[in-house]
């Protein structure tokens, strides 16, 4: 573990790039579909989130082209620059089935860059490993990208262990690491364990990024089978609100042993203690700060083994 101004600082794979060991989702930053951008916050409360992360010791930031298709890369550009504090960034391409070529990857790299108002994006993935293109023919691109300079190193994201081993290997023909792979993960999603991709993960040295890693606020604990979220995560995860208290109460016992550590604070430092870097969403700077509050800490062993049961028992 390293530092940078006092903050924890890990490798970011087998690169030379630096991150905290948690970074935070963007794709809250404009979009009114699946969130509720522009009603329950704005970009007032995006740029304060922006800034309480910063002031928390976290330089790495995710965002995709299709977040509020380009607003979230806009806030996130925007915000950047103004701190004028080094960050981590990384984008996505979305390989929709009429964007096929590496033509058209490499034009929407270029706009990704003009909507972020950056010549070059720390940490560029694959958002999906979708086809017809094969996944040697895209990392033919994203090495071609690193070698002009576009971008500093190359991810995956979605990718099971088979298709993340071709990526590594495709890339590794062309003298370059895969630097992460970026999937669901958390206490209520574990899939990643039981199919072997975080094995995989710590054996090629590539970074498991955790997204949803609060299952979408339900590990935070202020929903219930009574209070359920808002929009259509009420949907998604109506049947597991119930079965999920007794974990979220767990959260709160191992967070109060830990000096007041939040449930949200203890989800994400389960993920940490896993070895995975997970990039909770944040809306307001009072959500940054909670989740950034996951850092300079540690769960032992036991705590972690104990919320690896309950998760188990709270089932999917
Ligand atoms: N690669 C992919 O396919 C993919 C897919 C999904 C996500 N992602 C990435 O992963 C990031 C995180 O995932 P996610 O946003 O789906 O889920 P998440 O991080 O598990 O949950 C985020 C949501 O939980 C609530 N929340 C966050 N921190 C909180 C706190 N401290 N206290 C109370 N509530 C809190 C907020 O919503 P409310 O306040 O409305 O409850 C927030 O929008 C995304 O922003 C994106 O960058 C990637």
């Amino acid at each position: 573990m390293d530092r940078q101004n006092g903050f924890e600082r890990v490798p970011l794979g087998a690169t030379d790039i630096q991150i905290s060991p948690l970074g935070i989702g963007t794709w809250a930053w404009g979009d009114s579909v699946f969130w509720q951008y522009g009603q329950s916050y704005t970009d007032a409360d995006i740029d304060a989130a922006y800034q309480a992360s910063l002031a928390y010791g976290v330089n790495f930031f995710d965002t995709a082209e299709v977040y509020g298709l380009g607003r979230a890369e806009r806030l996130l550009g925007r915000n950047a620059r103004q701190a004028g504090w080094p960050v981590v960034i990384a984008a996505k391409f979305f390989p929709f089935p009429w964007r096929p070529s590496l033509f058209q990857q490499r034009r929407a790299l270029r706009k990704s860059l003009e909507r972020l108002g950056m010549e070059r994006i720390d940490l560029y993935q694959m958002h999906w490993p979708f086809p017809p293109r094969s996944i040697d023919t895209w990392m033919e691109g994203l090495a071609d990208a690193v070698e002009a300079g576009l971008i500093r190193a190359v991810g995956v994201s979605n990718y099971n262990v088979a298709q993340m081993r071709r990526a590594h290997a495709a890339l590794a023909r062309r003298g370059i690491p895969l630097a992460s792979n970026q999937v669901d993960y958390s206490l209520w999603q574990r899939k990643p364990e039981t199919s072997g991709l975080l094995a995989a993960c710590r054996q090629l040295d590539v970074t498991l990024i955790a997204y949803s890693p609060l299952a979408q606020g339900v590990l935070t604990g202020k929903y219930t089978p009574e209070n359920p979220p808002p929009g259509l995560r009420g949907r998604r995860y109506a049947r597991s609100l119930g079965r999920v208290q007794p974990l979220v109460a767990l959260l709160r016992e191992l967070g109060a042993a830990h000096g007041g550590k939040t449930p949200a604070q203890v989800a994400l430092n389960w993920a940490i203690c896993k070895g995975t870097v997970p990039i909770p969403g944040a809306k307001n700077a009072r959500q940054a700060r909670d989740n950034a509050g996951a850092l300079g800490w540690r769960l032992s062993a036991d705590e972690v083994q104990a919320l690896d049961r309950a998760s188990a028992q709270a089932g999917r």
